[in-house]
């Protein structure tokens, strides 16, 4: 094995859905010179059309559905459990749709991060694109930024902006973004696998 190879950072991936930006760092990954690899891919709910895709790129896959355990914070504890499992550095959300737990994201802090389909902090939460529409926004984007506690929020490390086109509906809109978030996703997570970025420290609780 080379050096180069093994100091590839490991990252796992966090999905809800149908998992088109998971699939993108799984093929981002594959090139030899990627600074980072996939090592497994957790889903929200086994009715996530991206645990599919991961079986079909070869990635290991685990299911944690909230409804199993007692709370938020014993699902999220699972998850951390089976990321250490994996030896995971890094985790990417990616249409993750639950909310984490305090706990699981101060664990993580600094090596967790999410892409979100607006020009945060413009439009957090859901329906990002109909709400770009409707605001009249001339221009629409998506983010890929750290998570903090706050939902959609975090500093952002990258961000990329498009036109809204005067027939735009919420749906080509999507698609345009969609195209955006595949592109800038596998490059912020390479920065942050480089360590060419980083969150600083979370304040010291007392
Ligand atoms: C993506 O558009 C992502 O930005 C969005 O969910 C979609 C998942 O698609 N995430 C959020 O809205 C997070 N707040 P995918 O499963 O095909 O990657």
């Amino acid at each position: 094995m080379t050096g180069e190879k093994t100091s590839r950072k490991n990252v796992a991936v966090l999905i809800s859905g149908r998992g088109s930006n998971m699939e993108c760092l799984i093929r981002a990954s594959r090139v030899e010179t990627y600074p980072a690899r996939i090592v497994g891919v957790i889903a929200s709910t086994p009715a996530a059309a991206g645990l599919e895709r991961a079986h079909r790129e070869g990635v290991p896959t685990a299911i944690n559905r909230l409804a199993e355990f007692t709370d938020r914070p014993a699902a999220d504890a699972a998850m951390t459990r089976q990321l250490h499992a994996w030896k995971t550095d890094i985790v990417c959300l990616a249409g993750f749709m639950r909310i984490l737990s305090a706990d699981f994201v101060d664990h993580w802090h600094g090596r967790l991060i999410n892409i979100h389909p607006s020009l945060l902090p413009r439009f957090k939460g859901l329906d990002t694109h109909r709400r770009a529409l409707q605001a009249g926004d001339a221009e629409h984007g998506c983010t890929v930024h750290f998570v903090e506690p706050e939902l959609d929020a975090g500093p952002p490390i990258l961000q990329q902006s498009l036109p809204v086109l005067p027939h735009d509906t919420p749906q080509t809109l999507a698609a345009r973004v969609l195209e955006i978030e595949h592109r800038i996703y596998p490059e912020a997570l390479a920065m942050l696998a480089r360590g060419e970025i980083a969150l600083p420290p979370a304040p010291t609780k007392h």
